[in-house]
């Protein structure tokens, strides 16, 4: 079906709920027919950005590289959906500056719930000391000054925040009429 490109790029701190929420998204959108594309930070690391570690100007870098690929998928005709922590204002102002059709999800979960949750117990590694430069432990994480769209995942359940997701979406004009 032909419908017109955007990136939907979640950013938030691990364990937040992005992957997860892109994921269903994506699912929603090909339901519909749609083209869809997911970039995740946890796998473009394993090719794309494997030489790149996590000093801010290495998550500059990862961040500047999938945008590249985000803003040809884009102007394709594609639905991207980019889950990376990306911490920063100034690099997700510039990936919206390059993609133009940018739509930022701050998926917000307050650390300590992230903590709670450490999937895959990066944060406990964090705090003792064996991972450095750990998002929200001594890396930071600017919460975003401009997000189209705040999801709350420790008030909503991912059900909901991907419904919110979806209207918001659909009001946008991003949606292909059912
Ligand atoms: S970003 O800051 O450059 O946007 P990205 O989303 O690509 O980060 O990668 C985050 C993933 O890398 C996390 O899900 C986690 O599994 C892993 N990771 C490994 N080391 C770190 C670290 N120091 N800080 C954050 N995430 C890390």
């Amino acid at each position: 079906m032909e419908h017109k490109g955007f990136t939907l790029w979640f950013t938030g701190l691990a364990c937040s709920g992005k992957t997860v929420l892109a994921d269903k998204v994506a699912e929603e959108l090909r339901s519909r027919g749609m083209k869809v594309e997911r970039l995740d930070g946890d796998t473009v690391r394993k090719g794309l950005t494997r030489d790149l570690g996590f000093s801010d100007e290495d998550r500059r870098m990862n961040i500047e590289r999938v945008t590249f690929v985000a803003k040809l998928l884009t102007r394709n005709g594609v639905a991207v959906l980019a889950s990376f922590i990306s911490p920063f204002n100034d690099i997700r102002a510039y990936s919206r500056k390059e993609i133009g059709d940018y739509i930022l999800v701050y998926v917000k979960c307050s650390l300590e719930g992230c903590e709670k949750r450490d999937t895959k117990g990066m944060y406990a590694r964090a705090r003792a000391g064996e991972i450095k430069d750990f998002t929200g432990i001594d890396s930071p994480f600017e919460e975003p000054d401009n997000a189209d769209i705040i999801v709350e995942t420790d008030k909503q359940t991912i059900e909901e925040s991907k419904n919110f997701i979806l209207q918001k979406l659909n009001i946008m004009g991003y949606l292909p009429r059912l």
